[in-house]
């Protein structure tokens, strides 16, 4: 079935028509009422959430927290004070508050309702990071349309994703909320996302909006620390942190949330050159600008305003819309406005672009939900086939060597005694990773049931070792004793959920607690090691990564993982994910990334130790290249790349630059290969990365067969920011590169007059 797909950044006349008739018979404080968005429910009480939580967990029984509604909700819906909330999940609760204002206020505009959908609603997918190495953005298209089925089904009409920061530090745990480091693989993910969000034939009969986030470079906090400031150049804004943003509102989005950081000195929340300059008169974007979590009242401690009334005047003489949470908007709109500080007209804009978001979402004529929807439609058999088959495509092999007993390590034969090691085995909860706004970890296959497809009870044997961040090695020597009565080990190993996300980085990326320690000492029998490695980011394991045999980068994958990483184990599935961030060798390291400069002095040899190497751009204890470079992944088979055809190597600007490369499956197993297209322009009036991926494709091949791949990039896209800050393409001499991941494989060259 064609996918119908909506879009938000258009204006249409009838739809204007209805937003100015509204807009002439609204009081002041009415219009303020739709630029503030919050939650209805009283002050969150943490330690009774938590006990309650607690004790859902002991007892076995779904977690509901049933909060109180603020005392004041009711008559600020009726009187049209509040425009929109954010994290209501309950259609009962929805529909409780749409009434107010449908049935009781003045002019019944409905509220609208937003929610962090980030990877799935109830049927939780594989974080976002994850899912990038899917490089399937087809995929990601299907598994946004899940995602929000399943919200919009519970009320959400407005979700806040795709987070599309481009992220080159993994202390970041908000990496893994993003597509990884690249802004041409961000743009491909961006737009899927989109569409699949905005997909218009949803079961509920409703609709839903896309909100593009953090705009803008975010993902650049210095040393990787949450919230942190940010300072680059304009350059590097365009050229890196930009394009995702830019596709997505090409793809349809037609609201964007601004960012909690500063860029180089103004935060993101009140600055006109990135919500003026760059969206309304270079990009003519005519969408809704929502500020993140209190960013407005942020702009007190940044040390930008002097009190919220001074935030609030400079958020919305920005181009800031929609005030979450804080109250500079409620609170001190209307005096501003009398004392001439914010012109009238700018308000009107701003509340023209809710209005008009509400009329395109059609709440005007379905206000309500059907409460009973969410039941048959959550966790729908499809949906939780799609989740598995992204899981398994999200996994990526790291490394499979051979030991003693086997050419490679994996796939494992169901004839292996295996003794299951480590905390994330028996794991439901921390599967889910971060962000996942519904959680119920019972709707999670741990590792251990999914091996239960493979092997029977008896050729299983399953020790915790250590659990994942407490300091207790006490189970280490049980552990040691299972793998010397086992033929493999297999190491089920990682991060909790809680280790990324959202205020959530690191300094230590490696294996936290005694996990480290527990591989010595199993690591220490002699025999085979597999290792199934759960994370929220790329992590710092050199040495865990020599001692095992297998190393499969399993993420936090959602509530089919277990079941996905059996499948793979076993054979059932050939791994086919690529990195989408640079796995580094030392934290030191960081920010690594492959599309970096050259510089003045660069290493003859990338990617080994450079002690020779005096005076040049080296370090002296470690190689420059990560451990595991952007775009690397093994599969079961093996692909072979030859016969690198440049068709036309002399191009115009107007041109498009075609090039073919044949891609054989030399191997005994089907495979998925991702095939990608880096390129270099050598000369340039300003620096240009070494490499600069501008073309994707992932083919499946039978064991024998071959296939030519052909991409086609136009010379427009060969572009970058220029010195008089616009966009350029320059003649001169470009090397591309086909080949496996971004270190290459074939090399070709051509030329742009
Ligand atoms: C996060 C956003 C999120 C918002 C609403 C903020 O703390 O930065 O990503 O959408 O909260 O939950």
């Amino acid at each position: 079935m064609e996918e119908k797909i909506g879009t938000y950044h258009h204006l249409d006349p009838a739809t204007e028509a209805h937003v100015e008739a509204l807009l002439t018979q609204m009081t002041l404080p009415e219009k303020i009422g739709q630029l503030y968005q919050t939650t209805p429910f009283g002050p969150f009480d943490l330690d009774d959430y938590l006990a309650k939580m607690k004790q859902a967990e002991e007892t076995g029984t779904p977690f509901e927290y049933d909060p109180q509604l603020r005392e004041d909700m009711p008559d600020l819906i009726r009187t049209g004070r509040v425009g929109s909330f954010l994290n209501v999940m309950s259609p009962r609760w929805i529909n409780t508050l749409q009434r107010l204002t449908v049935e009781e206020s003045r002019l019944h505009i409905p509220l609208l309702i937003g929610g962090d959908v980030i990877h799935g609603f109830r049927t939780v997918f594989p974080i976002p990071l994850a899912e990038s190495c899917t490089w399937n953005p087809t995929l990601l298209e299907q598994a946004s349309r899940v995602a929000a089925e399943e919200a919009s089904a519970s009320g959400i009409d407005w979700i806040f994703a795709p987070m599309v920061d481009v992220a080159r530090d993994p202390r970041w745990g908000r990496i893994a909320e993003g597509a990884g480091e690249d802004p041409f693989l961000g743009m491909a993910m961006a737009r899927a996302r989109v569409r699949g969000f905005q997909a218009t034939n949803l079961t509920s009969g409703r609709r839903i909006a896309a909100c593009p986030k953090h705009y803008v470079g975010y993902g650049a906090a210095e040393a990787g620390r949450d919230y942190n400031t940010t300072d680059f150049s304009e350059r590097t804004l365009r050229d890196v942190y930009l394009p995702p943003f830019k596709a997505a509102f090409d793809a349809g989005a037609g609201t964007v949330m601004s960012a909690f950081n500063e860029i180089s000195g103004l935060p993101a929340t009140a600055n006109p050159f990135i919500l003026r300059t760059i969206l309304r008169d270079e990009w003519n974007w005519p969408g809704l600008v929502l500020s993140d979590y209190e960013s407005v009242r942020e702009l007190i401690p940044h040390g930008l305003a002097t009190d919220l009334k001074d935030a609030a005047r400079q958020s919305l003489l920005a181009g800031l819309d929609v005030e979450m949470v804080s109250e500079g908007y409620t609170r001190h709109l209307a005096d501003l406005i009398s004392a001439g500080e914010v012109p009238l007209a700018l308000v009107d804009d701003a509340v023209r672009r809710v209005l008009r978001l509400k009329i395109q979402l059609g709440l005007f004529e379905h206000p309500y939900l059907d409460e009973t929807l969410p039941e048959r439609l959550h966790l729908r058999e499809d949906f939780r086939a799609l989740a598995l088959e992204v899981a398994q495509e999200s996994m990526v092999l790291l490394k499979n060597e051979s030991h003693a007993l086997s050419p490679t390590t994996l796939p494992l034969s169901p004839q292996t005694r295996v003794a299951v090691i480590g905390p994330l085995a028996d794991n439901r909860a921390d599967l889910l990773g971060c962000w996942a706004l519904v959680n119920h970890p019972e709707d999670v296959e741990t590792v251990l049931e999914g091996l239960g497809h493979y092997l029977k009870a008896d050729a299983l044997t399953y020790t915790l070792g250590c659990p994942i961040k407490d300091d207790d090695a006490s189970g280490i020597p049980a552990a040691v004793a299972a793998a010397q009565a086992a033929d493999v080990v297999l190491l089920v190993l990682g991060e909790s959920a809680d280790m990324s996300g959202e205020g959530h980085s690191r300094v230590h990326l490696g294996l936290p607690g005694r996990q480290q320690e527990l591989v010595d000492a199993v690591a220490a029998t002699g025999k085979p090691l597999v290792c199934v490695l759960m994370s929220g980011r790329p992590l710092v394991i050199p040495k865990l990564a020599g001692q095992v045999n297998a190393l499969l980068a399993a993420w936090h994958g959602g509530i089919r993982a277990g079941r996905a990483i059996a499948d793979i184990l076993f054979g059932a599935v050939n791994p086919s994910g690529k990195l989408t961030a640079s796995w580094p060798r030392a934290e030191g390291q960081i920010p690594v990334y492959y599309a970096h400069k050259n510089t003045g002095r660069p290493s003859a040899e990338a990617g080994t130790k450079q002690f020779a190497e005096a005076f040049k751009s080296v370090y002296m204890d470690t190689p420059n290249s990560p451990l595991f470079p952007f775009g690397y992944g093994l599969s079961y088979t093996t692909f072979e790349y030859g016969g690198l055809q440049i068709e036309n190597p002399t191009l115009g600007l107007e041109d498009t630059l075609i090039v073919s490369a044949t891609v054989s499956n030399s191997g005994d197993r089907a495979g998925a290969e991702v095939v990608q297209l880096y390129v270099r322009d050598l000369v340039g009036s300003v620096t240009r990365p070494v490499k600069e991926l501008k073309g994707f494709q992932k083919i499946s091949l039978q064991p024998g067969e071959a296939q030519v791949v052909r991409f086609e990039v136009p010379v427009r896209e060969l572009g970058f920011t220029g010195r008089n800050m616009g966009y350029t393409v320059e003649p001169g001499t470009f090397k591309v590169w086909v080949g496996p991941d971004s270190t290459g494989e074939l090399e070709g060259e051509f030329t742009v007059s």
